[in-house]
């Protein structure tokens, strides 16, 4: 049987990231929890790239170093425990893409999830940040009340961009039921 194409947000989130990222490229992973888009996004970048991660957990921090340590990638990657919402401090170079995994750590403390003000704050300064022609990424989990008020505003926000600055895709899973996850891609225009 062949592979089937449309999976899940996550997969096409993936699948966006392998498509959009060239080595020597620079990429954040906003919500780096247990690591695993970091270790994906660090191996898209190759060694000349860099990948900068942000998580407020020092446990998400500790999991992604032990990871791409263990992976042989940590050279590549610069860990920040701080919001996202503070990226812009940190970047030194434009990135081509910025990805968001919204939610709570998998197997971590459900109660310390992304939260809207800040999301929308990271989200909005992200597009200001991204590389002309990059990539931003948001996958989003309406079945918990924070991450529904999260989609709702973010669907809000994309709605109102005008086609001149980024072009906005949302992909729905439309017959898996409301809380399926939803993900978001923005690519820069100008
Ligand atoms: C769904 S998890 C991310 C999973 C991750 N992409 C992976 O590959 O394992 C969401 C993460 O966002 C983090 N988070 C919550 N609020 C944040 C904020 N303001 N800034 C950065 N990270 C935040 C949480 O601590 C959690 O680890």
């Amino acid at each position: 049987m062949t592979e089937p194409l449309l999976r899940s947000a996550r997969w096409i989130a993936a699948d966006y990231m392998a498509r959009a990222l060239r080595p020597g490229d620079a990429a954040v992973d906003a919500t780096m929890g247990n690591g695993h888009d970091t270790e994906r996004l660090a191996r898209l970048v190759g060694a000349e790239g860099r990948v900068t991660a942000f998580d407020i957990q020092a446990q998400a921090l500790a999991q992604t170093r032990a990871r791409l340590t263990a992976a042989g990638l940590i050279d590549r990657v610069t860990l920040i425990q701080d919001s996202h919402a503070q990226m812009a401090k940190y970047l030194e170079r434009p990135p081509r893409l910025i990805d968001f995994n919204l939610g709570f750590l998998p197997g971590g403390d459900k109660s310390v999830t992304t939260l809207l003000p800040s999301t929308l704050a990271a989200v909005q300064a992200a597009m200001a940040l991204l590389t002309p022609g990059g990539l931003l990424l948001v996958c989003c989990y309406p079945g918990h009340d924070e991450g529904l008020r999260e989609l709702n505003a973010l669907r809000a926000l994309f709605s109102g961009i005008r086609p001149q600055e980024f072009n906005i895709l949302e992909h729905v899973f439309v017959n898996a039921g409301p809380a399926a996850p939803v993900c978001f891609a923005a690519e820069k225009q100008y």
